[in-house]
């Protein structure tokens, strides 16, 4: 049973009971019009309580329906209210903790409304790239007014109700109970007390007005326009709340359900519902079921209190964990910890993190140079230098001193995870956990699972990469993981554009206008020029076949790392960051074409684009055949979270998707004959071509 019916004495209780968050799913919708027949047949009943079992009233649409036909069977969201609206024994809504999305929908649909302090109220449906679809355009303005029920709808965020009771004139809620354990006794008294009220009050019928409304829609148009400019969804708010300023109800709703059906097909809305189930579905490891025992993990160390080390440290301060940092020289510790307090700092001082807080935090921190002070700590992470020689090292002491059970986890981003727990006793206590720069800002965390990982290690570092704020993604061990793998195809295709006739800026620019945050040389640029160069020096010796345009190496060559040098792809003022185009480089590029003997050609942006973005998508289905990583979503978590992949293409693995696989194989076909990759960077991973034959897609 989703939804229980209890009398109490002449009032029937309908109880939404769908855990985690009473989504409205088809079993309870049936519930709630059962129990809405039931009262009406009974004469004992004079009125009806809706309430919420358990942690919400409601959180809205039942997430497990996502997409489903029974997310639309009848009785839909739509006729429960309209139901609701015509019941001849008055409603009221007994709302506490959470009401959101169509649960919020659904209290506006009855007759009064009673709410607990502290309930979270919003309509976050513009966040999955859709404007709400059950009359909730249409009657939170009637409640709230028109600008404050328009600034929650296009924001989506929650505000707590007893904020919302306080707005003069609101008649969203007829009462504020005094507290959550009192809002059952509450609302059976107040549903007796307005027992006997005819006509009952419907939203739909209050007015719907703004003063100045032609002038404040063009107004909020022009905000929103401003805020939202991938999105088409936040505009079609404004529509809608418009549309309940200029129309009777009735030919209001029409219009919200018009435009939440073609917003429902946009490719933006796609890609973020796409990114919402995605999100949820990192945790979810095939041979690790949700009820794998977990290591508690109290505290933390950390070796190495450089750049990375002190970003990781500080996710565990946050989060309450007590972390102890072991560095080989004082120094580098004070200079570790100084760097620590200036990030928190600079918090305070924006006011982002209260003064208490930080102290708090920074409590919680200590340090050492012995190793035999970390032997106590439930986890290790190790963000030493990036050569196996050190590693080797510190995995051959922490097998020495840590105590039985730690977890013993490495940040490395290119070494074998394998190789790694070699140099332990207890390779089963080892994983990666390859943190993103800045580790304290970046939300991707990649975690390692080696040959010989315990599923118990796994599944503690997935739950304690969720306490820690972090969106953790499993990869299996190979070089580079899922986001470098990938990221080293992308580069090699950007150095081919240039080769081709393309310039940086060029490539850039139409990257960067697809959405990607900053395109492949500005990139090159901040990370430091020289990191590549480390990298195809490596893959020289052990991959000869694998060919690269020679441009990054000729830049390199000439000291051009970067920012940090100020001249990189792009020349740089000291003290700025803006690129500005180099004639060394275009020279330096225009002689490499030459000694390689192309004639330049003009290439357009959609072609950079997809070569781009192909060449992500075919290595990604590589990774997906290797096992390395379990499922197509898992990549496109990655590539948002940590490579700056635009959320309204929903990652490159969906954006393969919805361009169709077999676009995506003919525009690669196209691009193969293509004079100067090796001949193998175009051919279709056998899972694309697979799935192509097949009609099928990656997700
Ligand atoms: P870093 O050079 O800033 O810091 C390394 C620190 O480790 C230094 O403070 C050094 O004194 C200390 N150290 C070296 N050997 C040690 C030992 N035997 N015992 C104790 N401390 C020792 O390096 P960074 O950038 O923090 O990198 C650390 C690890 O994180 C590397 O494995 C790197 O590949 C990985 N990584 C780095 C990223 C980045 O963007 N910098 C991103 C992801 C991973």
């Amino acid at each position: 049973m989703t939804a229980s019916y209890n009398l109490h004495g002449d009032v029937a209780v309908i109880a939404l009971n769908n855990p985690p968050v009473n989504g409205l799913g088809l079993a309870t919708r049936v519930g709630i019009t059962d129990g809405l027949g039931r009262a009406a047949a009974d004469p004992a009943v004079k009125a009806i309580v809706i309430t919420g079992a358990g942690k919400a009233f409601s959180g809205g649409a039942d997430i497990k329906e996502f997409g489903s036909p029974k997310s639309h069977q009848e009785p839909n969201l739509l006729s429960v209210i309209l139901a609701i609206e015509n019941s001849t024994k008055p409603v009221v809504a007994a709302v506490h903790s959470v009401a959101m999305g169509g649960g919020l929908e659904l209290a506006l649909g009855c007759h009064y409304r009673i709410a607990a302090p502290g309930c979270s109220v919003a309509l976050p449906e513009v966040k999955l790239g859709l404007i709400p679809g059950a009359g909730g355009t249409q009657r939170l303005p009637r409640v709230l007014g028109v600008e404050v029920a328009l600034n929650m709808i296009v924001s989506g965020e929650p505000i707590k109700s007893e904020m919302l009771a306080s707005l003069p004139g609101q008649k969203l809620f007829d009462k504020i109970a005094a507290s959550a354990e009192s809002l059952e006794q509450e609302a059976l008294a107040y549903a007796r007390s307005v027992a006997e009220t005819r006509p009952l009050p419907l939203v739909r019928n209050l007015p719907c007005k703004h003063p100045v409304g032609d002038a404040y829609f063009q107004f909020a148009r022009n905000m929103v326009a401003g805020m939202s400019k991938n999105f088409p969804a936040p505009l079609k708010c404004v529509d809608a709340v418009e549309a309940a300023t200029k129309q009777k109800f009735d030919q209001g709703m029409v219009a919200e359900r018009d435009l939440f059906i073609n917003l429902m097909w946009t490719p933006e809305s796609k890609a973020l519902r796409h990114l919402f189930m995605a999100e949820r579905a990192t945790a979810k490891i095939p041979d690790v079921p949700a009820d794998t025992p977990q290591r508690a993990v109290n505290s933390v160390a950390v070796i190495g209190a450089g750049t990375m080390g002190g970003g990781i440290s500080m996710n565990f301060l946050n989060a309450g964990i007590p972390v102890k940092i072991l560095e080989m020289k004082q120094e580098a510790l004070d200079r570790g910890i100084a760097t620590i307090r200036k990030n928190y700092e600079s918090q305070v001082k924006r006011g982002k993190l209260k003064q208490d807080k930080y102290e708090q935090r920074m409590a919680l921190l200590s340090t050492t140079l012995d190793y035999a002070d970390l032997k106590d700590a439930d986890m290790v992470i190790e963000a030493v230098f990036e050569e196996m020689g050190v590693k080797e090292t510190v995995f051959r002491k922490l097998d020495e001193v840590m105590k039985t059970g730690a977890i013993l986890a490495s940040n490395t981003s290119t070494l074998d995870m394998n190789t790694i727990a070699s140099f332990t006793k207890r390779p089963q206590d080892v994983i990666g956990t390859h943190f993103f720069s800045p580790a304290n800002v970046m939300r991707l965390l990649e975690v390692v699972r080696g040959e010989k990982t315990g599923k118990d290690v796994l599944a503690t570092v997935m739950a304690l990469g969720k306490k820690i704020k972090k969106t953790t993604v499993v990869s299996g061990v190979c070089d580079g993981f899922i986001g470098n793998r990938m990221i080293e195809q992308y580069s090699r295709q950007a150095g081919f554009l240039l080769d081709e006739g393309c310039t940086p800026a060029q490539v850039d620019k139409a990257v960067e206008k697809f959405g990607f945050a900053m395109g492949p040389f500005r990139m090159g640029d901040l990370a430091g020029n020289d990191i590549g160069w480390a990298i195809r020096k490596r893959r020289a010796l052990e991959r000869a076949d694998m060919k690269y345009s020679g441009t990054a190496d000729k830049l390199c060559a000439l000291g051009r790392f970067g920012q940090k040098t100020n001249a990189g792809w792009y020349d740089y003022v000291p003290g700025k960051r803006d690129a500005i185009p180099s004639g060394v480089v275009a020279k330096m590029i225009e002689a490499h074409r030459a000694s390689v003997g192309v004639t330049p050609r003009k290439i357009s942006d959609d072609e950079i684009v997809q070569r781009l973005v192909f060449a992500l998508v075919n290595e990604g289905a590589h990774i997906l055949e290797d096992g390395i990583a379990s499922k197509a979503s898992d990549i496109d978590m990655v590539y948002i979270t940590g490579y700056g992949f635009p959320m309204h293409r929903g990652g490159p693995m969906n954006y393969a998707d919805q361009f169709g696989l077999f676009n995506v194989v003919q525009a690669m076909n196209r691009f193969a004959t293509n004079p100067l990759d090796d001949a193998d960077f175009w051919k279709p991973a056998p899972l694309l071509s697979k799935l192509v034959a097949e009609s099928k897609t990656f997700n």
